[in-house]
């Protein structure tokens, strides 16, 4: 058994899908999760960039005595995963491995990719998926628009419909049936990305695969916590005027207190 709370980041609301999720599953579990709203968006930064945040981010939840970190950033972990792996001496969870296997139990053959510029450049998804599935048909689709709407609390707005429906194009022309939204703050578009399908998608949410590891990884390690303390914090590096409101309504919840830490 272990007490601990579990580590979270992002670069701003994104992971906060995750969280809820993780919330959900793991109802003795105690959380912190930080959200990076100084250094957001991490797609439009450079590799080295988004390197040096992911670490100073892990830093300061290793501070907080986390017994694990799970980056709930597609572009952190696409970018950085296996360098901050090798770095810190605590276990790291990213949401690409475990997306991975779900897609590769589903038994899926064609596939698309919803992400950041910074992620769709890296290739990440595709090779992670090709390693396990080599004859898997993966296309992908960086929509940049997508999560900066999210953090100006804009997703019910024509700007996002618009977007949403030039990004999808691609995987209507290609038939493509099964979509890993491959940016946390994606699964906040899930109602409006359906309706563009008339509802025949899948949607991949990376938080349920990301849940499945942290259960077996959990279980195997028996770090489990035993009994919720504080269920979660919420920290962010920059103060937002609107995150406490938004962050209420992607975990649908009535109070939220927001934390801000300088780094
Ligand atoms: N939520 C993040 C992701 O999963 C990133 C959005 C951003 O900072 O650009 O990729």
């Amino acid at each position: 058994m272990d007490t601990r709370p579990i580590g979270i980041f992002d670069s701003g609301l994104g992971g906060l899908t995750v969280l809820k999720e993780l919330q959900k599953e793991f109802v003795n579990e105690d959380f912190i999760y930080l959200g990076d709203t100084l250094n957001f968006p991490y797609g439009e930064k450079t590799k080295d960039e988004i390197t040096q945040f992911s670490k100073n981010n892990i830093e300061y939840l290793i501070k907080q005595n986390v017994k694990l970190i799970i980056i709930a950033c597609g572009t952190a972990t696409s970018q950085c995963i296996d360098e901050v792996k090798k770095t810190f001496n605590i276990p790291i969870i990213g949401i690409i491995e475990p997306t991975v296997e779900y897609v590769k139990k589903s038994k899926i053959k064609e596939i698309g990719v919803m992400a950041t510029n910074g992620t769709i450049r890296s290739g990440a998804w595709e090779f992670n998926l090709k390693q396990e599935m080599p004859d898997i048909k993966v296309i992908s689709k960086a929509c940049p628009l997508l999560a900066n709407i999210v953090e100006e609390g804009k997703i019910a707005s024509k700007e996002s419909l618009d977007a949403i429906h030039n990004y999808v194009q691609i995987f209507k022309e290609n038939d493509i049936k099964h979509i890993i939204l491959g940016c946390t703050h994606y699964p906040l578009y899930d109602e409006i990305i359906k309706k563009e399908f008339n509802y025949d998608v899948n949607l991949i949410n990376t938080a349920k695969g990301v849940a499945t590891y942290l259960k077996e990884f959990l279980n195997k390690s028996k770090i489990e916590n035993s009994k919720r303390t504080f269920a979660s914090k919420i920290v962010i590096t920059k103060q937002e005027k609107d995150f406490e409101k938004r962050a209420k309504n992607i975990l649908e919840v009535n109070k939220c207190e927001i934390f801000l830490q300088n780094y």
